[in-house]
């Protein structure tokens, strides 16, 4: 059972951040919601004649479709009045019936707005970055992350009384994770949102779902306001002696100093007023578990650790990049950034020996061993093998006993292991694959997008694991606290050239020199 006594109101113009661990249920619960899974007990009311819309997660539902249309579909009445019309006059013979219901069609049409219909899908598509030639191209011939672009426009589109996303930022790149923060605070809607993204749970959120203990429960305030409190009242509890008036005091000025400095956040004098109503009682000690990342490399790498010359790879045509000439010294731990997170991608598959580059060559010095987390894993859990049974096939020791180890550290416990790998939920995956990287006892650490999926405390535990690595990392990542303070290195690739900088990650992207350089990779 995943919750029981669920009764949550959802109220127009607030932002609502689903959290919870891995495996907790948020994807199920949104998925009820949406009405594509019934629930055990209980209902779910929407306002009356309210629409509904959700970011889908299946990228080739649309294929068929054009572009424009995919988006037009979002407002699902609008779509089908569109249709119904268009056969209409495609009619060669016209009743008189055909006239009416026509007439009555033009007037839903008007109501909805639908003169307006195609402009609006189309400045939608262009914020995004999906410029007018690709509008009526079909959707098969765009790449994957172009697809998710349209699909978030379709979710936008018309506006949706409630707006239902899960993890949307995990194939976005950084500038549209930026957009979308931008568009979301001018939504007037109700918008539940699954996320593992700190940074864009701040930006957006005007209250926090917390799914935890089979209990689902709602607090006012952003992300980091829910786990400052919830950290404060955890310690509290522990220091039982102090009166329960002085630890009341110390909660009133915890949020009276976080609500003077609510500043960077979205509607600040209304998230002031709920924080100064909040009664202190409401907050609750968090209990989540953190799951312990420990990577153990074998040795210390040598001196020679990578060297890289005149690396090009093209895909579909694209240049993804070339010249790329880089190596790589003693604690280097490098971020690399690029447009088209295709470029990471194809690196690390290179590096790892996975596929070929079309130019150019790459050494690993003899000392390396190293530990990759694709951004691709998922046909690696399409099998019957119970997640023991899936570690063993990655590891030289294959008792029960040494495995339980790895997956109890990554929070597997009890009859958990015996789970099978095929049912896992998108975090659970990810942290079997790192219980597989944490068998490998590597000196250099390949991460492509790491924090994909992950839970907060899982993405907090391994955040702290690489900051502290004794080797190399190299990595992609669509989280900025997460780069800004692992990495210490920079290093952008685009077709025309590459960007290489020891440096802050918020410099980087604040610097003026290297803005100029930025447009001239492209
Ligand atoms: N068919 C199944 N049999 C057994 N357990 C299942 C099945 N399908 C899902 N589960 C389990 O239900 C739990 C909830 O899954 P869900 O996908 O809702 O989690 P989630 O909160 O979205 O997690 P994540 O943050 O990792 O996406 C998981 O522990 C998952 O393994
Ligand atoms: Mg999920």
């Amino acid at each position: 059972m995943l919750f029981r006594d669920v009764n949550l109101n959802f109220t127009p113009g607030n932002i609502y951040g689903i959290i919870g661990a891995n495996g907790a249920g948020k994807s199920t619960f949104l998925k009820i919601l949406a009405g594509d899974l019934e629930s055990t007990n209980g209902q779910v009311n929407l306002g009356s004649g309210e629409r509904l819309s959700v970011l889908r997660q299946n990228h080739t539902a649309f294929d068929a479709f054009q572009v424009l249309e995919t988006v037009l579909m979002g407002h699902e009445a609008l779509w089908n009045v569109m249709q119904e019309k268009d056969a209409i006059y495609a009619k060669e013979e016209f009743t008189e019936e055909d006239g009416h219901r026509a007439s009555e069609l033009e007037e839903k049409f008007a109501d909805m707005d639908g003169w307006n219909a195609e402009s609006a899908a189309a400045n939608l598509l262009s914020g995004l970055g999906i410029t007018e030639e690709f509008h009526h191209l079909r959707m098969n011939q765009l790449s994957a992350k172009e697809k998710v672009k349209v699909l978030l426009a379709q979710a936008l589109f018309g506006k949706p009384d409630n707006l239902l996303l899960d993890e949307p930022t995990n194939d976005l790149d950084l500038e549209t994770v930026n957009w979308l923060e931008n568009y979301l605070a001018y939504f007037e809607s109700t918008v539940l949102v699954v996320s593992h993204d700190r940074h864009f749970l701040d930006a957006i959120c005007t209250h926090i779902v917390d799914i935890d203990f089979n209990k689902i429960q709602v607090y006012a305030g952003n992300y980091s306001f829910w786990y400052e409190s919830s950290q404060l009242a955890l310690r509290q509890q522990q220091q039982q002696s102090k009166k329960a008036d002085e630890r009341r005091k110390e909660l009133q000025e915890f949020i009276a100093r976080f609500s003077a400095n609510a500043s960077k956040s979205r509607q600040t004098t209304s998230r002031k007023k709920m924080l100064e109503k909040l009664n202190v009682e409401e907050i609750q000690p968090s209990t989540r578990k953190y799951p312990a990342i420990i990577f153990t490399p074998d040795r210390e790498p040598g001196n020679q650790i990578l060297e890289v010359s005149n690396l090009a790879k093209s895909v579909d045509g694209k240049v993804l990049f070339s010249k790329l000439n880089f190596s790589l010294h003693r604690d280097d731990k490098v971020v690399f950034l690029s447009r088209d997170s295709r470029s990471m991608t194809n690196l690390f598959e290179i590096l790892k020996g996975h596929i070929q580059p079309d130019e150019g060559s790459f050494s690993w010095g003899q000392t390396i061993s190293k530990a990759y987390l694709p951004l691709v894993y998922d046909h690696l859990f399409e099998n019957d093998l119970s997640i023991t049974d899936w570690l063993a096939q990655f590891s030289n020791d294959t008792t029960e006993i040494y495995l339980r180890g790895f997956l109890g550290k990554m929070l597997f416990s009890g009859e958990e292991i015996y789970k099978k790998a095929n049912v896992l939920s998108g975090g659970e995956k990810v942290r079997c694959m790192i219980a597989r990287m944490m068998i490998r006892n590597a000196n250099v650490m390949l991460l492509d997008s790491p924090t994909n999926h992950l839970d907060l405390e899982s993405i907090q535990a391994f955040n702290n694991t690489l900051m502290k690595f004794k080797g190399n990392v190299l990595m992609s990542s669509h989280d900025q606290q997460f780069i800004q303070t692992v990495c210490n290195r920079i290093i952008e690739i685009g077709p025309n050239g590459m960007i290489d900088k020891w440096m802050d990650y918020e410099d980087y992207i604040n610097d003026d020199k290297v803005k100029e350089l930025r447009k001239q990779i492209y």
